[in-house]
């Protein structure tokens, strides 16, 4: 949220585009707009910049492909943990039919893995987008309006990992990852050994909002009608119910993707998230379809 707000100050009409999208996502909503299944999944294109100092911040190609494998899992609700959602909500387990692959092809249509190393000289990395700047230490995106670009780094200061909104600077867009909380093999590390910091900030580079509203109380919202208003974030393994802003019986859905537990308790986006990802997809990230 700091490096949003810095973006929105940086440049007034972004808080204009963002404005349309919100315009959108309520059109769609209103017209009962369905999770679009006709042509089957849309598939996006992914490049993972590993950037390493120490050897085991340089991760291996079966780590960063499980990572691909997590959000495929994940998109497409084939999570076998979904079964963990309690059963008043089990109904909104949704598939978002939503397919990453590692790209095939560089911007200049060179044949690739996908996965581009850079050795930097920088113990860790902070929120600041330093890792997708080379006079920081870090490395360029490729271009964002036809690629998704992770990264993965050593993160400072807690983080597991932080994404740009649809409608920011296309020289900072995408999603970064701390190094061991990426993929679900190699170095990952538990908690945040199952992929899900990649699932969670997926879901902010396709839209959404945390469940909380990013309000230290009730007063916030996600733009999401069947997510249960809540006040604050939920951290490790909560208990069900957990009850705030009136939200009982059932309580926060701190189990959503969009909350900050454990990887092994987030299990779930719901309909409605769905509406708001297939409306960024159909909107200001139309063009990374495949
Ligand atoms: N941006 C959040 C953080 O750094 C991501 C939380 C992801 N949670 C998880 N269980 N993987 O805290
Ligand atoms: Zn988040
Ligand atoms: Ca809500």
């Amino acid at each position: 949220m700091i490096i949003h707000n810095r973006n929105l100050e940086a440049d007034p009409s972004y808080r204009e585009r963002l404005h349309q999208y919100e315009h959108d996502v309520n059109a769609r909503m209103a017209a009962g707009f369905k999770v679009a299944k006709k042509k089957g999944p849309m598939k996006i294109q992914v490049v993972v910049h590993v950037v390493y100092k120490n050897p085991d911040e340089k991760l291996s190609a079966a780590q960063v492909k499980s990572q691909i494998k997590a959000l495929n899992r994940d998109y497409r609700a084939a999570n076998a943990d979904k079964s963990d959602a309690p059963p008043v909500w089990t109904g909104l387990v949704a598939d978002a039919g939503i397919e990453f692959v590692l790209a095939t092809k560089d911007p200049k249509g060179k044949k690739t893995t996908g996965i581009t190393y850079t050795k930097t000289t920088r113990d860790e990395f902070g929120d600041d987008d330093s890792v997708k700047d080379p006079a920081q230490g870090g490395v360029k995106p490729w271009n964002s309006a036809k690629y998704l670009n992770l990264w993965s780094c050593n993160l400072g200061g807690g983080l597991l990992g932080y994404a740009q909104f649809p409608g920011g600077p296309a020289t900072t867009d995408g999603v970064v990852i701390l190094y061991t909380a990426f993929g679900t093999t190699g170095v990952a590390a538990v908690p945040f050994n199952l992929g899900r910091t990649a699932t969670h900030e997926v879901g902010h580079w396709l839209n959404l909002r945390h469940i909380w509203g990013d309000t230290p109380d009730c007063s916030g919202g996600d733009g999401v009608s069947d997510t249960p208003n809540a006040a604050t974030p939920n951290f490790n393994k909560p208990n069900f119910p957990h009850i705030t802003c009136n939200n009982g019986p059932s309580g926060d859905m701190f189990m959503n993707y969009m909350d900050y537990v454990d990887d092994d308790t987030m299990i779930m986006f719901t309909p409605q998230q769905v509406v708001r990802m297939h409306s960024a997809l159909a909107g200001p990230r139309a063009s990374v379809v495949i």
